[in-house]
């Protein structure tokens, strides 16, 4: 039977706070990669740590292949890590000792939980700083320290709030690669705000906005939600803007419009004939979380700045 997570009207109300979540219910298979994304405040963290049964809702149920994990935490833990957002790799402990001591921690014998360790270290290209201490390392390698230790437990349900916010492109693309080859045997829920991120890596992504799910799915599953299906973008340098033969508007360079196929054809061969470069895509992530955040795709109004 194939894992799956399910959300049944969850609400939370921190005390004296405002409303983080506001019924949020969705149901997701458990396997790949899942990303929440949504501006800061939107309630990603709130949502991950109820998921991760380490904050009580106000209300609501969550079930992880049927287990309700509100009532019964306990028989899902073992199989849940999680890397909070406010995570750091302890200054003073080596890497080595940083992974050993998380696995202890979740009861691995000692000698199992070293040589996990180093092998896993050795997977994530840990090896030569395996026994410096975490505060010689680089920010990249730091965080890929706190993934070291869940890749080395035995969870099969990882959840890692923003593990590459702030992170180089460089070590970014290093997780990336950890993640893709992570998900292979492991359920990863990730939260971020890089929306080509989201996009790139993920086999499901959920659209947080205000503490509700505005949207949840494949990118096909996203892209089917908005009107208009691809962009066309003006890459032409040697010209400033362009009027749009269908509906007359002005296109500058730089500048993108969205479209359904019929327009596409139009648009498409109007700028050949008059000698513009020009690329057309499918919509991306990024323009779909505008439009279902702030409603700027599709209808009339297709020329945006
Ligand atoms: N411990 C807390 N006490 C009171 N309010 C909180 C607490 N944690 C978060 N909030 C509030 O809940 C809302 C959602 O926060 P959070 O879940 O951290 O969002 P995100 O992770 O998307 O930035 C915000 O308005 C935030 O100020
Ligand atoms: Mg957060």
């Amino acid at each position: 039977m194939s894992s799956y997570f399910k959300c049944n009207d969850v609400s939370k109300t921190y005390p004296k706070g405002q409303m983080a979540l506001r019924g949020v219910t969705f149901e997701i298979p458990a396997s790949g990669i899942f990303s929440l994304i949504g501006r800061n405040g939107a309630g990603k963290t709130t949502l991950v740590r109820i998921l991760a049964t380490e904050l009580m809702p106000s209300s609501g149920d969550v079930f992880i292949d049927g287990v309700d994990i509100i009532k019964d935490p306990d028989s899902i833990r073992k199989r849940i890590a999680i890397i909070p957002q406010e995570a750091r790799a302890i200054s003073w402990l080596t890497p080595m000792q940083t992974v050993t001591t998380f696995l202890l921690y979740r009861g691995m014998k000692y000698a199992e939980a070293k040589a996990r360790s180093r092998e896993v270290l050795k997977e994530l290209g840990l090896t030569s700083v395996a026994d410096k201490l975490n505060r010689t390392l680089s920010g990249g390698q730091k965080r890929k320290v706190l993934v070291a230790a869940l890749v080395a437990s035995d969870a099969d349900i990882l959840f890692m709030d923003e593990p590459t916010t702030g992170l180089d492109p460089i070590s970014r693309a290093e997780l990336w690669d950890i993640l893709s080859e992570l998900k292979k045997n492991k359920f990863i829920f990730l939260t971020t705000h890089y929306l080509e991120e989201a996009e790139r890596l993920s086999d499901r992504i959920g659209i947080l906005d205000q503490g509700e799910i505005k949207a949840i799915g494949t990118m096909s599953d996203l892209r089917a939600m908005v009107p208009k299906k691809y962009s066309i973008s003006l890459i032409d340098r040697d010209h400033g803007s362009v009027e749009i033969e269908n509906n007359g508007s002005l296109m500058k360079i730089g500048s993108r419009i969205f479209v359904d196929d019929n327009e596409a054809y139009v648009i498409a061969r109007d700028l050949i004939n008059k000698n513009f470069r020009f690329s057309i895509n499918p919509v991306s992530l990024e323009d779909i979380y505008y439009s279902i955040a702030r409603k700027e795709i599709g209808g009339e109004e297709g020329v945006q700045d």
